[in-house]
């Protein structure tokens, strides 16, 4: 039996992978909440480790708030680079695989190609130079690991200190008879926890090492992704552009941010595409 541990337990992508390892005979995974472990207590990570000694860690705790990292930053480079910095540290002393999740906003965004895993990374918020600088300390200080880069993740479970994910928002505002303004200048792939929790399994049961993209297929603005839910929950709601001038927002987003996934399709990894993946997340949220 292979032990997993997984970091971020109860958030969108810990809880699929709690339910993707929990399907493979041959693991046995436990996973970690927040309240079970603060990964920015680096003695508290060391002894998790040491204890339960797995084969592999998936860390999914993250701090994914990318407006407010841009006035306060410091917390999103607490947990997102030196405790991923410390953690890299220890599974490189006691052997362990460690897979990481990171993200398109590493990237600017100029490209007129989706972005392949080589390109250079140029972010422009707090958060992407936060989720950016923890990729590179863990390729500094543990050769044995797996990143994975993903976009616009939405999945159905929500931890304490999580939002609405970007589907519940739209699907609840429209509920209420709000009018949804939605970015229609950003192009992205939304991409389901489900799936890529699936596919982050399949890479460690290849014991593949290096950096994935890893994002369903197909490529959309937030405004198209909002219009598809709209229009596969059945619910009415009128979606607009929002226009630069008006959005309060003041973290920069890269305009382009697909991210090519042939390395991953060469591993033998196939995710579907954004309208299959949101199709199946409607569906059973309906059930
Ligand atoms: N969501 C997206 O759109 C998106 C896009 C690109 C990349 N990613 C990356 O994908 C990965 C998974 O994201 P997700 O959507 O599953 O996020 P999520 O639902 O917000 O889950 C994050 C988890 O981390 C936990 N956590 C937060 N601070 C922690 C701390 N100091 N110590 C231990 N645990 C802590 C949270 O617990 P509490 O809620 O209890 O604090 C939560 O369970 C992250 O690396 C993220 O950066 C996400």
């Amino acid at each position: 039996m292979q032990r997993i541990l997984i970091l971020g337990a109860t958030g969108q992508l810990g809880s699929e992978l709690m339910r993707a390892c929990g399907s493979r005979s041959s693991w046995g995974a436990k996973g970690l909440s927040h309240s079970d472990l603060e990964i920015t207590n680096a003695s508290a990570v060391r002894t998790a480790l040491g204890e339960f000694r797995p084969w592999a860690v998936f860390n999914c705790a993250a701090y994914n708030q990318v407006e407010t990292a841009e006035t306060d930053p410091l917390p999103a480079f607490t947990l997102n680079s030196a405790a991923v910095a410390h953690l890299a540290a220890v599974c490189h002393e006691l052997d362990i695989l460690l897979v990481h999740f990171s993200s398109d906003h590493v990237f600017d965004g100029k490209s007129k190609i989706p972005y392949r895993e080589e390109d250079p990374a140029f972010p422009l918020s707090s958060y992407g130079l936060s989720k950016l600088s923890g990729e590179q300390a863990i390729r500094l200080l543990h050769p044995r690991h797996c990143i994975l880069r993903t976009c616009g993740v939405y999945g159905h479970a929500r931890s304490p200190g999580a939002k609405l994910n970007f589907v519940e928002k739209i699907l609840g505002k429209a509920g209420r008879g709000e009018l949804l303004r939605v970015r229609d200048d950003l192009v992205c792939t939304p991409t389901a926890a489900s799936e890529l929790a699936d596919a982050a399994c399949q890479l460690l049961e290849k014991e593949a090492v290096g950096t994935f993209h890893a994002t369903n297929t197909g490529s959309c603005t937030w405004l198209e992704f909002s219009r598809e839910i709209l229009r596969l929950a059945a619910v009415a709601g009128n979606v607009e552009p929002l226009e630069l001038p008006d959005s309060p927002r003041i973290a920069l987003r890269p305009p382009m941010s697909v991210l090519c996934t042939d390395k991953l399709a060469a591993h033998g990894v196939k995710m579907s595409s954004w309208k299959a993946a949101l199709t199946s997340y409607i569906l059973r949220r309906a059930t």
